[in-house]
């Protein structure tokens, strides 16, 4: 089993997790149709976020002989089902591994941004004790929207919830055990008007860009935008236009719609060429995290456990939950 993208973390995870004998080999390199040629040999593949997974390099891994790609995350808008399904290979991912983590990490960027906990560090360490400019507001009472409430969405409400938080949804389904906690469902537009605005859909082509300039003026003034769920939902520059006019009173991401150039890595000795980003991270109300949300011990353990036990049963035909090519 090779693997793409491997970070220490997955080394040290997948490794002690192996309890299906696989022979796991880590790659750091992302799979691309130039490193593709590194699964010679290997009976499945494992990938992350920033793989690319499309028609072409799913072609050259089956040519080579894999049975099987593994995601060891849930998302899976960056893989080519149709062609794998076409193509014979068998894909499987993480559908719900921690969705607390993810939406824990939402809490994070809305609590530091708000009680701007960063600053505070900083100036404490330089014998600064002055107040000025760290203000919140209590989040108690104030109207959170959360946008999709599938497993990490519903996690967050209940933890809003738990603030004393209005929490308004908007979801394709409304779920009735989410209902009767109090959430609220309301049409898209009107969940924009929310005090918080949280993101917790998938990304696909009616998703695609759902924060923009046009949305974005339906936003309640001074509003905060989180962004746990996949880059591509949020057109950036539409929101550097309205954090610039002052409209945005906020932003917590944690993934960015050109990220795969970016996180991951060690960059603080480069040129970073993206200015979309360096003119993101210049605004003092913007928090910007490297794709960490679902960085926790519970997270990685459940991932390596069900991505293995995943892969186990598929290079032995079986058929499984968590196979994607399912969703198709
Ligand atoms: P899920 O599949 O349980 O829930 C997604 C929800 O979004 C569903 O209820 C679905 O009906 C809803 N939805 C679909 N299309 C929609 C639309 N057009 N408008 C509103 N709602 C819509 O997925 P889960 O586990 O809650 O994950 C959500 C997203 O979080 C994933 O797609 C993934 O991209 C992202 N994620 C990010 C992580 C991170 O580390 N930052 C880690 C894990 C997931």
């Amino acid at each position: 089993m090779v693997f793409f993208s491997a970070q220490p973390y997955d080394k040290t995870y997948f490794t002690q997790w192996n309890n299906q004998g696989l022979d796991l080999v880590f790659f750091e390199p992302a799979l691309t149709e130039q490193t593709v040629e590194l699964a010679q040999g290997a009976a499945a593949v494992c990938v992350f976020v920033n793989d690319i997974v499309n028609q072409a390099v799913l072609a050259r891994l089956a040519a080579l002989g894999v049975k099987v790609v593994a995601l060891r995350c849930a998302g899976f808008n960056h893989v080519d089902l149709e062609a794998a399904r076409a193509l014979g290979l068998r894909v499987c991912r993480v559908p719900a591994y921690s969705p607390e983590a993810v939406a824990e990490h939402s809490l994070a960027l809305l609590l530091t941004l708000n009680r701007k906990t960063h600053k505070a560090y900083n100036r404490v360490r330089e014998q600064n004790f002055s107040l000025h400019g760290l203000m919140g507001q209590n989040l108690y009472g104030k109207t959170i929207g959360v946008i999709g409430t599938g497993k990490i969405g519903q996690a967050f409400c209940r933890i809003m919830l738990g603030m004393g938080c209005r929490v308004m949804a908007f979801d394709l389904v409304a779920n009735t055990a989410m209902q009767a906690m109090g959430v609220d469902y309301q049409p898209l537009l009107e969940v924009l008007k929310a005090d918080v605005v949280s993101l917790h859909c998938p990304l696909n082509e009616q998703t695609r860009h759902l924060i923009n300039d046009q949305t974005l003026l339906g936003m309640k003034d001074g509003a905060v935008l989180l962004n746990t769920s996949r880059g591509g939902l949020i057109d950036t520059p539409a929101v550097i236009r309205a954090l610039k006019k002052g409209k945005l009173g906020a932003l917590g991401i944690d993934v960015y719609e050109q990220e795969e150039k970016l996180f991951f890595r060690d960059l603080s000795t480069d040129i970073i060429q993206d200015d979309v980003l360096q003119r993101l991270s210049g605004f003092p109300n913007v928090l910007i995290t490297a794709h960490q949300a679902f960085f926790t011990h519970e997270a990685l353990t459940e991932i390596a456990q069900t991505t293995l036990e995943s892969v186990g049963a598929l290079l032995k035909g079986q058929k499984i939950r968590t196979e994607a090519a399912l969703l198709v």
